[in-house]
């Protein structure tokens, strides 16, 4: 089976990323570790509870995370998310943050890759902060990966959060620098112009939620608050016709599960910025070769979109 360690800032798509690999066979996840982003990592570990609680897998340990990004303050995305991260929807059955383990989610990174040696596939789908933090402290870790997804980053200068800025990115751009540049393990990224190419049509989310399970009215609850904002948000119309959801974590998610998911990617350095009026967060394609990099990152170009599809399916049965 596969082994993954998933690295979340649990909005909406985080969640969506995690139900799909809890319903795939074959899959073990060995540690869900929280860090701050679409909202604070309090939040963030009460959001993988409710999850985990939800598709009844609360014996996945989780693990707090860092609270702020290395240099500077905190961004969220609360008018996407809901400020809580699930949409803002009340939930007094949630699990306590007693529940949370007491090691660091650095350690515990460090630790569940040292004993899975070559073995664990570390999904990230928030800002970089414990990745970076974990190659700083045991720059070993990266060779002991099997591989890395990360859900960030941009190819065509198109921001979700600045003019050029992908929300990961800019939300700890220290981080990314440090994790794209550190990590040489193989290494995939699903960037933002790329899931915006492969939004899932509406019709497709109304069937998805249309299953008649728990998973999915629990789906149904949070994810309201995001589809309004999907539906009144104008970069999200622009920037690609064909109008539908972008489930961003998603699609690192299912590339990290199943690899025949890819059709076709590219294969070039990658850096970001970290200065700029404008710029700073936004990741560079080096395709020409001008970073004297060795190590190339793939980033995903074209998948399979009916598989894509299935998996979500499946994530909510
Ligand atoms: C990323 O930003 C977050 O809001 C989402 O959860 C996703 O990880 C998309 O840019
Ligand atoms: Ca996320």
């Amino acid at each position: 089976s596969k082994k993954l360690l998933v690295d979340v800032d649990c909005g909406v798509d985080d969640a969506q990323a995690i139900m799909m690999a809890l319903a795939s066979p074959n899959v073990e996840i060995l540690g869900i570790t929280c860090v701050h982003g679409n909202t604070t990592v309090e939040n963030v570990c009460k959001n993988v509870l409710r999850v985990l609680q939800c598709c009844n897998k609360l014996e996945i340990p989780v693990f707090k995370g860092a609270a702020k990004p290395i240099n500077g303050n905190n961004i969220n995305a609360g008018h996407f998310h809901g400020q809580d991260g699930l949409g803002d929807v009340p939930d007094p059955n949630a699990p306590g943050l007693d529940l949370v383990q007491e090691e660091n989610a650095v350690s515990a990174m460090i630790r569940i890759v040292s004993e899975n040696p070559g073995k664990i596939s570390l999904v990230a789908t928030a800002p970089l902060t414990n990745l970076a933090l974990a190659v700083k402290m045991d720059p070993s870790l990266p060779s002991k990966l099997r591989g890395l997804y990360i859900m960030g980053g941009n190819t065509e200068s198109r921001g979700n959060t600045t003019v050029v800025g992908e929300f990961n990115f800019v939300a700890d751009s220290e981080a990314a620098y440090i994790v794209l540049n550190e990590y040489q393990c193989p290494t995939y990224l699903a960037c933002w112009e790329f899931t915006c190419y492969n939004k899932l049509p509406w019709e497709f989310c109304d069937a998805w939620l249309a299953q008649d399970t728990d998973k999915s009215r629990f789906m149904a609850r949070i994810f309201h608050y995001s589809i309004e904002a999907s539906k009144t948000e104008r970069l999200q119309k622009e920037l690609v016709a064909g109008a539908g959801f972008i489930s961003c974590d998603s699609y690192a998610m299912a590339a990290a599960i199943d690899d025949s998911f890819i059709i076709e990617k590219d294969q070039y350095p990658v850096s970001v910025e970290l200065n700029g009026t404008h710029t700073r967060g936004m990741m560079i394609v080096d395709t020409i070769g001008f970073l004297k990099k060795t190590h190339e990152a793939f980033i995903l170009k074209k998948v399979d979109m009916e598989k894509f599809k299935e998996m979500m399916m499946a994530a909510l049965k």
